[in-house]
């Protein structure tokens, strides 16, 4: 099978979009501890460029799940590959995501953490596919609602390539 690549939302609209979120971040969390937990491989570009535009002081941690393996849709399961460092009991805690698709792995991941006793649990994501929804889930924060296409660039992948793309790019799959 061919694929083809297209750019869908380029490099400059997404930087101004971070900024954006950024600064509501800035500013609803201003008097709180913030810890950002970014959820590997996919969020690790928009993190990188979401912590730099945040003016308040907050804590990174990082954890690693696997919901579609080499597929494009997901599997309903999620594995946790990497677990986050921090005891984020009492603690305000902002879940950063690239992209919410069938929305199973933001709500394990939620209800996870929640059993771990942080004050708030929010979420915020890049880029957004309400249509694919298979579960109530919608993001705090969010930058791009997007059609029903699959998406590579500025952190994602397919078969772990494109990640590196810097605008978010259509593949298509053809004979
Ligand atoms: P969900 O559990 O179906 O919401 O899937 C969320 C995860 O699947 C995201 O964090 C991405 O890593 C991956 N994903 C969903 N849609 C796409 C896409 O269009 N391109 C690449 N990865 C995607
Ligand atoms: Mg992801």
């Amino acid at each position: 099978m061919k694929t083809g690549l297209e750019i869908y939302i380029q490099e400059n609209a997404i930087k101004s979009k971070v900024k954006e979120i950024a600064q509501k971040i800035s500013n609803d969390y201003k008097d709180s501890e913030l810890i950002l937990i970014c959820v590997l491989k996919g969020s690790c570009i928009f993190m990188a460029d979401l912590v730099r535009e945040i003016s308040i002081p907050i804590f990174l941690d990082f954890m690693s799940v696997s919901s579609y393996g080499s597929s494009t849709s997901s599997s309903g399961k999620v594995r946790i590959i990497k677990d986050i460092e921090n005891d984020i009991e009492g603690k305000h805690v902002l879940i950063v995501e690239d992209i919410i698709d069938s929305g199973l792995t933001l709500v394990h991941l939620r209800d996870l953490l929640y059993t771990r006793g942080p004050k708030s649990v929010k979420t915020v994501t890049i880029f957004d596919k309400p249509s694919r929804r298979v579960v109530d889930i919608n993001s705090d924060y969010r930058g791009f609602e997007i059609e029903n296409h699959f998406v590579v660039g500025y952190g994602l992948d397919y078969k772990e390539k494109y990640r590196n793309l810097k605008d978010l790019c259509i593949l298509s799959f053809y004979d």
